[in-house]
């Protein structure tokens, strides 16, 4: 198979593009900035890795790639659109560019990237576009609002996608991880700029936010192989479902929301972040 992953200096799309091309595909890995591309290096010696450069939010580069990969191979079987951000700080505290920005990343961009890539995968007949979106994208956590916001925008338009390419041949495949350990919770671990202003009405629960973060980070952070190895799997197996919850902290969020009502739900963790 050819494949494009997206964002793959470290973490998910590190990890994925290795994988992918221990299985014996073609992967094209995606950097925003190609001199980053150390560590992929390093970790993809031997193997049939191409770094190439793409910032997913430049449609110039996102052209070139696909271009780029149709003229080496006349196909493009599977897309992973990885690339992302977080983005902590309470919704009143934003900046209006501050959440453009990340809307760009984590729900323009792989929009992008899927019009980008169908043309080749209808006229194969064939194709799978894997979505990497989160338990934010099911449950919105305080604090953690914008970027809940972008994966549940990616959660719709992934879950529209799905019907509409399906009749093409085209699979669609939405993946939900909880915590992982990945650059996201350290180099990449991001606040909006007004979060901790000390006259901020949220000073205190942000504060407070920051440690329980830094806890999960540290303490409850799964293995990030877990993902990386389902997500290969899922280019080439797989039925016609959507949506692919990973990671245990995951499942038991999603359950808690699923059987307690909603009052009660959203009682409990008002509470848990109140630290009462
Ligand atoms: N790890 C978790 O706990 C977790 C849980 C749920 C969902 N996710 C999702 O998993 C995906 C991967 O994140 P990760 O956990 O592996 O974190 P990560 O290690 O920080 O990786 C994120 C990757 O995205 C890249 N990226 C950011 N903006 C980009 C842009 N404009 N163009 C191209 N690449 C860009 C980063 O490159 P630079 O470092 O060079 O900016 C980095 O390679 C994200 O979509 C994230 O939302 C992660």
């Amino acid at each position: 198979m050819v494949v494009l992953v997206t964002g793959c200096r470290s973490g998910f799309g590190l990890l994925v593009a290795v994988e992918a091309a221990r299985r014996g595909h073609t992967v094209y890995a995606g950097l925003r900035d190609l001199d980053t591309a150390g560590d992929l290096r390093a970790a993809a010696e031997g193997l049939d890795v191409r770094p190439v450069q793409l910032d997913v939010t430049v449609a110039a580069e996102r052209e070139a790639v696909v271009a780029a990969i149709l003229a080496e191979h006349g196909r493009l079987d599977a897309l992973v659109n990885n690339a992302g951000r977080a983005l902590g700080g309470p919704l009143e505290t934003l900046d209006e560019d501050e959440l453009r920005d990340l809307i760009d990343v984590n729900v323009m961009a792989p929009w992008a990237l899927c019009k980008a890539v169908l043309p080749a995968m209808r006229a194969q007949g064939e194709g799978v576009i894997v979505n990497i979106s989160s338990v934010s994208g099911l449950m919105a956590m305080p604090g953690l609002g914008a970027y809940a916001t972008s994966k549940y925008a990616l959660e719709g338009m992934s879950e529209a996608l799905w019907h509409e390419v399906a009749p093409f041949g085209v699979r669609v495949v939405l993946v939900e991880p909880g915590p992982f350990k990945t650059d996201i919770w350290g180099r990449n671990r991001t606040l909006s700029r007004h979060a901790l202003d000390p006259d901020s009405p949220y000073h205190a629960f942000v504060e407070r936010l920051e440690r329980l973060v830094h806890t999960m980070a540290q303490d409850r952070a799964e293995d990030p192989e877990v993902v990386s190895r389902k997500v290969v799997d899922l280019l080439t197996t797989g039925g016609r479902r959507l949506r692919y919850v990973m990671g245990k902290a995951s499942w038991i969020r999603l359950g808690a929301k699923r059987v307690l009502p909603e009052a009660l739900f959203g009682r409990i963790l008002q509470r848990l972040v109140a630290g009462e």
